[in-house]
């Protein structure tokens, strides 16, 4: 495993190589990370993994302070699974070239998180625009779980031509229903619960949903969520996920996407 802080060391060891699939990361990795770096490894390539927790996608400065970090421990994972390349950026280093392609923001960026984390999905595209242009990954690999970045993620790759596929990979989830991710870290014992609870309901109500399309009532849901104990939500949307609009009909393949809070931590899923 080789460990680059500066990305031109790390370009001159990847020019010649053709087939990266690159796993982007801001560290805190947990089983999800773990689920897209063995995907990652299926292709037979490289496996290049960065960890840099991105301030310019962090809408509150105290949620950028607080978002949890251990890069000792991350280290230790990714050599176990044999990843080969890790790119450690400093700000400077990944912020201080000129990038070949404009980003590109897509719509959907103005739905869901983009609503109420301004600016959120513009420091996503700007640093994932970044890795892309130094690394040219064959593949990046992306989780579900965070479905808006990974759409939004796929329209910039289409819109300016380059040459990366999008990989998505499925929500892994805790035993007790809860997706796994890094600010699950920030839950206390009683949140996690919570959170727990809030997904488990939102499954059975899928379920009836399915059934007939009006039974989602979204101010009943919120009024019961905060029953469990849930601070605040966000937003609670159905979406059908190929065409992103609501759905008209049962029939349609839909989802319930959520954004709630546990007093200050935020979580997101999509069911
Ligand atoms: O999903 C994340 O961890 C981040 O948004 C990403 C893609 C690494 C960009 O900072």
């Amino acid at each position: 495993m080789k460990i680059f802080k500066s990305k031109h060391k790390l370009q001159k060891e990847i020019l010649n190589i053709k087939n990266i699939s690159f796993v982007p990361t801001m560290g805190g990795l947990h089983k999800g990370h773990i689920s897209l770096i063995k995907k990652s490894k299926n292709f037979n390539g490289k496996t290049l993994v960065s960890i840099f927790v991105n301030p310019k996608q962090f809408n509150k400065k105290q949620d950028f302070l607080k978002y949890p970090r251990n890069l000792t421990k991350d280290l230790i994972l990714l050599k176990r699974l044999k990843v080969d390349y890790i790119y450690l950026p400093s700000l400077k280093d990944i912020f201080s070239f000129k990038v070949k392609n404009k980003i590109y923001l897509d719509k959907f960026s103005k739905k869901l998180c983009g609503k109420s984390r301004k600016g959120h999905f513009k420091g996503v595209l700007n640093i994932v625009n970044r890795f892309l242009d130094l690394i040219k990954p064959k593949h990046i690999i992306l989780g579900v779980k965070d479905f808006q970045q990974s759409y939004l993620i796929t329209k910039h790759i289409l819109k300016r031509n380059i040459n990366t596929k999008v990989i998505n990979c499925k929500t892994v989830r805790e035993k007790n229903g809860v997706a796994c991710s890094t600010r699950n870290k920030n839950l206390s014992k009683n949140q996690f619960r919570i959170a727990s609870k809030t997904i488990r309901y939102l499954k059975n109500n899928k379920r009836s949903i399915r059934k007939k399309l009006s039974n989602f009532n979204s101010a009943n849901i919120k009024r019961n969520l905060k029953n469990f104990g849930v601070t605040k939500i966000d937003y609670i949307k159905l979406f059908n996920s190929k065409t992103l609009t609501r759905p008209r009909s049962n029939r349609e393949n839909f989802k319930i996407f959520i954004a709630f809070y546990l007093n200050k931590t935020r979580l997101i899923d999509n069911i």
